[in-house]
């Protein structure tokens, strides 16, 4: 997309759409996410999260209830998925989610800690996962910790054709137990054997409701399992798609700042995060947005 202009009202300062030099993303400026936005200045940014995928909007300084009033922008919100610890970071705003490692009188404010987080969509182990997540840094190390997201739609794009007719119509299971740090949910055993996973089925291939274009929908790698296929050969296939997946000429990376919201289409990138120094404090406020029914 062309970068683009337009002036917001409430602001009087024109926001500006820049779309990053990279396979994917986009930069917002002039545009302040605590107070309310003009209809048409949201639907400039909503068309710029279809195309490009990822948001990128510095400065912002946004309490909860602001993040959340932003958020329900884009529709219904979706509470967290269950952490290890079994209640809400934030009991007065459970449909906010808490990302961090910090840990307050023995006891984690947020989820994830420090270590690397490998490439996942997020909770695509259930049946309607959401279609947009939204994150918001409040502090963030000096150094590590950068997010990187890949394009599914590129990357099913650049498959071969025989690649592509072998994973049309087939379907995988989306593994339920473990979260983004590998961490096993509560309420969940161990996954023993993938065909018996727990967590929803989803296409390989998903259709994109609105646009139409095709997308690589893997969701996570552990515990995965594509039905009716030979064990060996699922994997195999699995192992396959997420080495091509992964590979950086589909992605862009992301270096925090504090202030910094990202908004990405959960249903369409997959995303992972490097580790950082776990005696520096990083603690993010994300919210997500309840997906739609998939075309399949
Ligand atoms: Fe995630």
């Amino acid at each position: 997309m062309p970068a683009s202009e337009s002036l917001c009202p409430a602001e009087a300062t024109p926001m500006r759409i820049r779309p990053l030099s990279a396979p994917l993303g986009a930069e917002i400026d002039g545009v302040n996410l605590s107070q309310p936005l003009p209809l048409s200045a949201f639907a400039e940014i909503e068309r710029a999260w279809r195309e490009r995928l990822v948001l990128v909007i510095r400065d912002q300084r946004l309490s909860d209830p602001e993040l959340i009033a932003f958020s329900r922008n884009w529709g219904e919100l979706d509470p967290p998925g269950p952490n290890p610890y079994g209640a809400p970071f934030l009991p007065e705003h459970p449909e906010v989610n808490v990302i961090s490692n910090v840990v307050e009188d023995g006891k984690p404010i947020g989820n994830l800690g420090a270590g690397e987080a490998v490439w996942h969509a997020d909770m695509t182990y259930i049946d309607r996962p959401p279609k947009a997540a939204i994150l918001h840094a409040l502090e963030i190390p000096p150094s590590g910790g950068n997010t990187y997201f890949a394009d599914m739609f590129a990357a099913y794009d650049a498959l071969g054709a025989d690649m592509k007719s072998r994973i049309q119509g087939r379907i995988a299971i989306h593994d339920a137990s473990l979260n983004s740090a590998g961490q096993l949910r509560r309420g969940y055993e161990p996954v023993t054997d993938v065909r018996q996973t727990r967590g929803a089925r989803h296409p390989l291939v998903r259709t994109d409701a609105v646009t139409g274009r095709k997308a690589l929908f893997l969701g996570r790698r552990t515990n995965s399992y594509i039905l009716d296929m030979e064990l060996a050969e699922s994997e195999a296939l699995l192992d396959a798609l997420w080495a091509h997946a992964g590979n950086m000429r589909f992605a862009m990376s992301h270096e925090w700042r504090r202030g910094d919201v990202l908004i990405w289409n959960n249903l369409s990138v997959l995303h992972r995060r490097d580790p950082f120094d776990p005696t520096a404090r990083r603690v993010m406020h994300r919210t997500q947005i309840k997906g739609e029914e998939a075309v399949r």
